[in-house]
């Protein structure tokens, strides 16, 4: 797998040096949790928030997914050139490319994803309210959703993991590396409390 860094050269993905990658750590950690796990995404609708260089996103196109790469406007041409070398012919009409900043109107975009990425886009509390709004939208109780977070303290990002998510999601902590700062979750939909106690209350 190959990132465009500023010059538009291509340099390797495994190159570390964060001058020319721009992939965050919590991107290469959910790849190497998919690589550990030998996750497949075969036959998988999913969808990435947040993709910025792509990689998580490219990654489980090659596993198999049908992947909707999501990030705001600015970013999406330097995301398509790396989709486009990194992705082989036969599987671009695996990808779409598409506008998604979390503020926005979702109505247009479906609800039955079967899984949701997204890596290190829970850094700016500010966001977190519209966050948690996207995932809610795009998912239903079959889709699975993984998240990897930098947990350093200034990063808050345990307000959303261990206070904001566990009102709406079943969390659990599947992964840990990068000295333990980065942490990977795995999340799905709580059924809905008062729904449940008006079918068990109808069932009596
Ligand atoms: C730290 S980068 C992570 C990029 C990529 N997922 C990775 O791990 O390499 C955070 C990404 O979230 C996106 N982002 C931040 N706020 C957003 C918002 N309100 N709506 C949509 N995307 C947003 C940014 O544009 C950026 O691409």
């Amino acid at each position: 797998i190959y990132v465009v860094p500023p010059s538009r050269q291509v340099h390797p993905f495994l190159n570390k040096e964060p001058k020319t990658a721009h992939n965050t750590l919590g991107g290469l950690v959910l790849c190497e949790y998919f690589e550990k796990e030998k996750m497949s995404f075969t036959g998988k609708k999913v969808i990435e928030l947040g993709s910025g260089t792509g990689i998580v996103g490219i990654l489980a196109v090659l596993l198999g997914g049908n992947v909707t790469f999501t990030d705001q406007t600015f970013i999406l041409k330097k995301m398509k050139y790396n989709i486009s070398v990194n992705i082989p012919p036969w599987l671009t009409n695996h990808t779409k490319v598409c506008a998604l900043s979390w503020d926005d109107d979702l109505s247009c975009f479906p609800t039955d994803y079967d899984v949701i990425l997204g890596s290190d886009i829970v850094y700016s509390s500010s966001s977190y309210p519209s966050l948690l709004q996207t995932l809610q939208h795009l998912s239903n109780h079959s889709t699975t959703i993984y998240i990897s977070s930098d947990v350093r303290p200034v990063n808050e990002c345990n307000v959303f993991h261990a206070e904001m998510l566990p009102k709406h999601f079943h969390c659990e902590r599947v992964h840990q590396s990068g000295n333990n700062r980065i942490h990977v979750y795995k999340l799905t939909k709580k059924h809905n409390c008062k729904l449940q106690g008006a079918v068990l209350a109808i069932g009596l």
